[in-house]
């Protein structure tokens, strides 16, 4: 049997052989699973509000099959798929004015699992099954063309998060999702590992957003009460693009805008345009649910077309041949490759993955303690909403001096985020007026020496 190896030795295939170990405290979703159980104490989108019709869709979420359906009042429900009678798909069964029916024998409950009715039953069934059994449900909100849901605990449903970025004036947001077939943790970690961009989406196939994305930037990493921010930061000419990556825990990610933020043309707090978040179906594969945001902030409204938010989320459109996906792979060509759980041990972190060891240690740390019983924190114990946030692009005209240019970019990065910080306690436009007034000043005074 071949001995493996982490020596380098030339031509060792044989010794390389064999299956690799995953991080499996973090990469299993289901229920019961350490981190399915975590990632069950927040709110989490399961579909697209406008691609729920007239009759029930089957949907996967954390290893669970679930059945989403909307009653003829109205009301969503998201419910455990099969019947509580014998079983059958409630995928076949009737949405009503009240509630859904299952398609076997009858019976309808409604959006809270509660059984309404047992039809063809002697006098008296009806209570005691309904006083015996339910059907499982969960909660569901609706949010800006997004149906959320929360599978945890009833007694520990947080409170719905609102970020700032999802409430700003004059702005469209289109939801639109992203299907990967592999873990979420793979997924995920592609948001604080911002020098991809500068390969992936730029020198290895074509620039599949601007020039200025293959620039090598200056990183940074900032861990924060309730995630990560990664920030890059670039020279485009004479101006100076910080770009900041950011991670909200668990899973909501938010990065600057695809297309509106090149380097090139100023921008002062510009904010993401691709809000997302990286939701396991179940351990072998995820799906983003996101806004694609166009308006003065975001992303320009020329992108808002179908392809629009494929573009933003990968630079490409997710539906290509093989040859184009080997042409021009994108983000989906890049986790998927790495097989449907990939294999940590077989890693070679470096510096530049300082983002991700520090959200999987995060990660480990909060996963580990909630199965010990220590609950984590949610983001409206922190901030009331709208939360914070910081995903986004700031540009600024600093040309280089002649001196340490990779020196001026840090100090440039740090003093950019250093006048976010400073307007953390302020909301909405209060707070994007400070910060862009204090962005301005930078701009006009320059660094300090
Ligand atoms: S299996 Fe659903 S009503 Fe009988
Ligand atoms: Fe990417």
């Amino acid at each position: 049997m071949a001995t493996r190896t982490n020596a380098s030795t030339p031509f060792d295939g044989y010794r390389r052989t064999g299956a690799g170990g995953h991080d499996e405290l973090l990469v299993r979703v289901g229920p019961g699973a350490p981190a399915g159980e975590y990632l069950r104490r927040y709110w989490q989108p399961v579909h697209i509000a406008g691609e729920l019709g007239p009759r029930p869709k089957r949907i996967r979420i954390m290893g669970e099959d679930l059945v989403l359906f909307r009653d003829g009042s109205g009301r969503v429900g998201l419910v455990h798929r099969n019947c509580p009678h014998r079983r059958a798909s409630l995928e076949f069964g009737v949405c009503e004015e009240r509630g859904i029916r299952c398609c076997y024998h009858g019976w309808l409950f409604d959006v809270d699992g509660a059984v309404l009715e047992t039809p063809g039953q002697p006098d008296g069934v009806e209570e005691r099954v309904r006083a015996a059994t339910r059907l499982g449900a969960y909660p569901v909100k609706e949010y800006k063309g997004l149906i959320f849901a929360y599978l945890g605990p009833p007694e520990r449903r947080p409170e719905f998060p609102v970020y700032d970025t999802l409430e700003l004036p004059g702005h469209v947001m289109t939801p639109y999702k992203a299907p990967f077939r592999c873990n979420w943790l793979q997924v995920v970690d592609a948001i604080l590992d911002p020098l991809h961009t500068a390969f992936l989406h730029s020198r290895m196939s074509r620039e599949q957003f601007s020039r200025g994305f293959g620039e090598i930037g200056e990183m940074k990493f900032y861990e924060r009460p309730m995630g990560f921010l990664g920030a890059a930061t670039r020279r485009v000419g004479d101006n100076v693009w910080v770009r900041v990556n950011e991670l909200v825990l668990p899973n909501y990610t938010q990065a600057g805008a695809a297309f509106a933020a090149d380097g090139a043309r100023r921008r002062y707090f510009g904010r993401t345009a691709f809000a997302r978040w990286v939701v396991p179906v179940d351990d072998r594969e995820t799906v983003c649910l996101a806004w694609a945001i166009f308006g003065e902030r975001g992303d320009p409204e020329s992108y808002n077309t179908p392809e629009g938010p494929e573009l933003i989320e990968q630079g490409e459109v997710f539906d290509r041949t093989y040859d184009e996906r080997q042409r021009f792979p994108a983000d989906a060509e890049a986790t998927e490759g790495m097989g449907p759980i990939t294999e940590h041990d077989r890693e070679n972190l470096v510096p530049s993955d300082k983002g991700v060891r520090m959200y999987r240690r995060r990660l480990r740390e909060l996963v580990g303690a909630l199965r010990d019983g220590a609950e984590p924190e949610h983001v409206s114990s922190i901030w009331p909403n709208p939360v914070p946030t910081y995903g986004g692009d700031t540009v600024l005209r600093l040309p280089a001096s002649g001196g340490d240019d990779r020196a001026l970019l840090r100090g440039a990065g740090m003093a950019v985020m250093e006048r976010q910080f400073a307007a953390e306690a302020l909301k909405g436009e209060a707070r994007d007026a400070r910060v862009v007034a204090a962005l301005k000043d930078l701009e006009a005074d320059g660094l300090p020496a």
